[in-house]
């Protein structure tokens, strides 16, 4: 999570973490040394904080500093006799609305995404299901290296928060990525997040949302159609985290072997791009917003035999003539209503962004997602993507490669955000 806002820690009186219980775990990096000024935001933004350190955090921050700015005994010792619970992190993890692991080696996130618990933080980690952040410091090489890549995969899949590091001087003296958010900028994202989370005012609570997703069949005859590779795990990404957040969705599905799991979700499934149009024009009607994510196949035979055509040996080949199918984005964009919002994807090869922007304009949408095709991880059939998002005001932010789940929660952060900058 990048941002170069400047932070803005709300005043005591609107402390947007009061009564939350946050535990700050620290990890053995030499940004350790910042964690006592992450601890004094998260409390003057309200929170209690407790913390959790490993044997070798406490080389570069002592308990003493830890337990004076966090008015908290430090938890670092599975086996401490003089803990009052000889479960201790057990205890803390009920105690925990959220933990923020800062600065996260890449020992401990290979940890957490193995299931490893062999020392005080790392088992409470396993135990913890709420909110969890991550906030990685190490070396460019150990954050680009295929097995860092690979546990920041499987995190992800399991709703880890990352707070992304940044460019700069790292403490082995070179310069790249690498080193740690800052502390004012990992306080922002943990309030933002929290926020989102707990309010009661959430704008997506209760919305209706559309969302389309896989391909569609266009069928040739009784057992031949024209498709496409899309599965549909992106769209079904989006259905789910927008269920997680309240919303009740209607989900029209292509063809896909993929299933749901939220009870809010209603799925329709389709095969055809005309069925698909039938059902989003209907459902659109009553919904707040949509985001189509299907592959819809732009064209279709015009004739569809009722058997199966057979070969014939006199003849030199075969034509089928193709007819164009209706464009489902365009039409809901034509029908919007005031208040409605409408989000739609691209795929381009040329002039990506421009031509993403005119398809925004033309189709009349509030934003729109722009997947790369250029990008090993991205595209059909992974579960990893890596998008552009651009919105009518001009707004252009560029992903990182990332599982369809996170792409999922930065899609509907975004929904949110212009949900809420429109409300009146
Ligand atoms: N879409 C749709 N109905 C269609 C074709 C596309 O609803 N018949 C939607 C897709 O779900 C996606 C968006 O339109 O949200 C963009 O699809 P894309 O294939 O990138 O662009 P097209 O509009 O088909 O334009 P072109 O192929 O000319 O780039």
């Amino acid at each position: 999570m990048k941002n170069d806002e400047s932070v803005v820690v709300t005043p005591a009186t609107t402390a947007p973490l009061q009564g939350k219980h946050i535990i700050v775990g620290i990890t053995g990096g030499i940004a350790a040394y910042k964690a006592p000024l992450l601890v004094r935001l998260l409390i003057k933004a309200g929170a209690e904080v407790r913390c959790a350190v490993t044997e070798h955090a406490m080389q570069f921050v002592t308990p003493l500093t830890l337990e004076t700015v966090s008015n908290n005994s430090v938890y670092s010792d599975l086996f401490d006799r003089s803990n009052t619970h000889s479960t201790e992190h057990i205890a803390l993890k009920d105690w925990g609305d959220a933990i923020v692991v800062a600065p996260a080696t890449a020992n401990i996130i290979g940890k957490m995404a193995n299931g490893i618990a062999d020392d005080a933080l790392s088992t409470l980690l396993l135990s913890f299901r709420k909110t969890t952040f991550v906030c990685p410091a190490m070396n460019t090489n150990m954050l680009e290296s295929p097995a860092y890549i690979r546990n920041v995969d499987i995190l992800h899949n399991d709703g880890v928060h990352f707070i992304e590091s940044e460019s700069g001087e790292l403490a082995c003296g070179t310069y790249g990525n690498g080193r740690m958010a800052e502390p004012e900028q990992i306080a922002k994202a943990v309030i933002e997040t929290m926020a989102l989370k707990y309010s009661d005012t959430n704008i997506l609570t209760g919305k209706k949302i559309l969302i389309t997703a896989g391909p569609t069949y266009e069928k040739i005859d009784s057992v031949r159609f024209i498709g496409n590779f899309s599965t549909g795990k992106m769209g079904f990404a989006i259905a789910e985290e927008l269920a997680k957040r309240g919303c009740k969705v209607t989900l029209v599905a292509g063809p896909t072997s993929l299933t749901t799991s939220h009870p809010s979700i209603n799925r329709i499934d389709v095969l055809s791009a005309r069925q698909m149009f039938d059902a989003a024009t209907r459902e659109y009607e009553s919904c707040d917003a949509a985001i189509l994510s299907a592959a819809v196949a732009d064209f279709r035979p015009e004739h569809e035999a009722d058997h199966k055509i057979k070969k014939q040996n006199d003849l030199d080949g075969m034509t089928i003539h193709l007819v164009q199918n209706p464009d489902i984005l365009a039409t809901l964009g034509g029908n919007k209503r005031q208040g409605q919002y409408l989000v739609g994807f691209a795929l381009e090869t040329d002039n990506e962004i421009d031509n993403a922007k005119k398809k925004l304009t033309k189709k009349n949408l509030d934003f729109i997602v722009l997947n790369s095709l250029h990008d090993k991880g991205a595209g059909f059939g992974h579960d990893t993507n890596k998008v552009t998002i651009i919105d009518r005001a001009g707004k252009v932010t560029q992903c990182e490669l990332k599982s369809k789940k996170a792409v999922a929660i930065d899609i509907a952060d975004k929904l949110s955000e212009i949900m809420s900058s429109q409300q009146v």
